[in-house]
């Protein structure tokens, strides 16, 4: 069913602009948070979530702080830029490209306070001018990335994605739903698999939704049936974003998609990675050092809003898995298709930045 247009996030003269993704798919309600707490708390409060998406809101913030810093000198702003920054890097350890884009601030700021004559007013709309570059190079990524992976999904494929790395997960097309979109816009007759994604439902809610909006046909189901329907030959392909990729390829992505992997090379499915390279860490050497967040109990205990275990029983909220590089067939970017050695072909990406 196709709708209004829609967008993830945006910047307005009074704030950042967030689609508010915790009430999806029931409620369509854009947020515009004035602060750079309010932006902070969205991004821990999932808001907004998704690792290019938390990225480009963070530069977007960073661009806020400085609009509302009220600073008379550079030294003032500084004050208060790293201040935003600190505050930011605070809300969610796993996805690199909040890391990425807050270094990319840092830099644009030292860059614009350094030129001659520069003041507060220059400095902020330097900042602002890089927040809206972030904002837009992620969706060239994500749709270069969508072409690039096209000689990997054939007429017809059945593919399976965990979680939500679409529109909703970048500033927009997405990435793992990127190559979804490139594929069906390239007319190969593609059908999703979604996993519903517990605890948070991001598949359930968020790219059943998105793709529902553009007629894109999906299926959701839960996350424990994707084993019966690759043993039965109903799955082709299955691709996912990430979180953060280790230099050596290891993947960093929602909890449950190291499980989906494994599935996958048990049936000779390949299984896929697609992601900007503003999300491989090459500071990262392997999947070991990636922080994992480990999130509250409420995501867990309850579903829908209501208790589903007993009060005094607890549980552990890992929101991420590793899945190692020797599972992953290919990683996708916006340079290209990599392949084993990923520690050769991702330095090769980069380089080519
Ligand atoms: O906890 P989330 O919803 O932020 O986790 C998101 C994911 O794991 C996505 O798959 C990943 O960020 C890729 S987004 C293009």
């Amino acid at each position: 069913m196709s709708g209004d247009a829609w967008f993830t996030l945006d910047w307005s003269d009074e704030g950042v602009v967030l689609l508010d993704q915790r009430i999806l798919p029931e409620e369509e309600k854009y947020l515009t948070l004035a602060t750079v707490e309010d932006v902070a708390q969205a991004i821990e409060t999932m808001v907004v979530r998704g690792a290019p998406a938390i990225g480009c809101t963070a530069a977007l913030g960073v661009a806020r702080a400085a609009r509302v810093s009220g600073a008379s000198d550079l030294a003032g702003l500084h004050a208060d830029l790293e201040a935003a920054r600190a505050r930011l890097a605070r809300t969610r350890p796993t996805a690199v490209n909040l890391f990425w884009a807050l270094g990319r601030m840092a830099e644009v700021e030292a860059e614009a306070a350094s030129e001659p004559g520069a003041t507060v007013a220059s400095v902020g709309e330097a900042l602002l001018a890089e927040a809206r570059a972030i904002v837009a190079a992620d969706v060239e990524a994500c749709r270069a990335l969508g072409a690039a992976a096209l000689p990997l999904v054939p007429e017809g494929s059945r593919i399976l994605t965990h979680c939500n790395a679409g529109a909703l997960a970048t500033a927009g097309y997405g990435t793992a739903l990127g190559v979804v979109r490139a594929a069906h816009d390239a007319g190969r007759g593609i059908t999703v698999l979604a996993d519903e994604t517990r605890p948070f439902l991001q598949g359930a809610r968020l790219t059943a939704w998105e793709l529902d909006r553009d007629d894109i046909p999906v299926t959701v189901i839960t996350d424990n049936m994707a084993g019966h329907l690759m043993r039965k030959g109903e799955i082709d392909l299955v691709v996912v974003g990430a979180d953060r990729i280790a230099a050596n390829g290891d993947v960093a992505n929602k909890i449950g998609t190291y499980s989906v992997a494994v599935l996958a090379r048990e049936h000779d499915i390949p299984f896929y990675v697609a992601a900007p390279t503003s999300t491989i860490d090459a500071d990262t050497p392997d999947g070991d050092a990636i922080p994992i967040e480990e999130r509250g109990r409420e995501e867990v205990a309850d579903f829908g809003g209501r208790p589903v275990l007993p009060s005094g029983v607890p549980v552990r909220h890992p929101a991420f898995d590793v899945t190692p590089a020797a599972l992953v067939a290919a990683i996708v970017t916006e340079r290209g298709v990599a392949r084993a050695p990923y520690t050769e072909s991702l330095a090769e990406q980069l380089r080519g930045a």
